[in-house]
């Protein structure tokens, strides 16, 4: 499957919530240089200075089984740091399970919201739609407060252009996307902890009230994040937790 439509917009309220309302079939995807209200995972904002970074989102119906869903947005995540690695250079690595991450400093996120249904640009119906949202810092602004510690592509030799940095994501993602169709879980295992910032370390894993410490050991072959604790491997899913590096 192709991109069908690409559009860049001045403004939006968030890019994911425009490719959701387009009436056509197809790949949609959309850039902006300012988003009112960028969403992140869990019910927070994303907030990115217009014009300093890159808001994508890629509507995309997928040709996949449902319990292969779970990896998506793992795949995802690849994708999109070997695109900054390509191009930047840089040591970009992934922190479970949607953070692009850069000397330990988050350089971009990834939110994957799932829709029942869809049709590709052919007119085939699907089961599922995916609305990948990607959000990564190019060059934050000096005078600009950043609202935690942040990662930029300030240091690439030579220096990044968000036109590159975007061809080189969709290239990758069209890739991934194609393949996933297919073959959803692609070594997933052995390629995440290549590029995974927690990989050995002692961490610390929150579960509403409880935390748990261990040694981050991976993911399991379903996206889980296995931890490696006293009291013997335990695998932790998304929507649930957070995770720190233990002090
Ligand atoms: C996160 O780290 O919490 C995920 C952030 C995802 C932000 C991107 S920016 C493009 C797209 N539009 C949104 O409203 N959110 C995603």
């Amino acid at each position: 499957m192709q991109i069908d439509r690409l559009t860049v917009l001045p403004q939006v309220d968030s890019t994911s919530n425009w490719v959701k309302q387009q009436p056509e079939p197809g790949v949609i995807a959309c850039l902006a240089e300012r988003q009112t209200a960028g969403r992140g995972r869990r019910g927070r904002s994303w907030s990115s200075p217009p014009g300093s970074g890159i808001v994508l989102s890629v509507r995309w119906p997928l040709h996949a089984a449902s319990e292969a869903l779970g990896l998506l947005s793992l795949q995802v995540g690849l994708a999109v740091r070997e695109a900054l690695a390509q191009v930047t250079a840089l040591p970009v690595q992934l922190k479970w399970p949607n953070d692009l991450m850069l000397d330990g400093k988050k350089l971009g996120g990834i939110l994957v919201e799932l829709q029942s249904g869809g049709r590709s640009f052919a007119g085939q119906s699907v089961a599922t739609t995916a609305i990948i949202g990607i959000g990564v810092n190019v060059n934050w602004p000096d005078d600009e407060p950043m609202p935690q510690p942040l990662a930029d592509c300030r240091d690439a030799d030579p220096p990044a252009t968000r036109n590159a940095l975007v061809a080189a994501m969709l290239t990758e993602l069209n890739a991934t996307l194609e393949r996933f169709g297919t073959d959803p879980s692609c070594s997933i295992v052995s390629r995440w902890w290549q590029h995974d910032m927690l990989a050995g370390q002692q961490v610390v894993v929150q579960q509403n009230d409880r935390e748990f410490t261990g040694r981050a050991a991976g993911i399991a072959g379903d996206g889980g994040f296995v931890l490696d604790t006293v009291d013997g491997i335990k695998t932790f899913y998304s929507s649930e937790v957070s995770i720190r590096v233990a002090a």
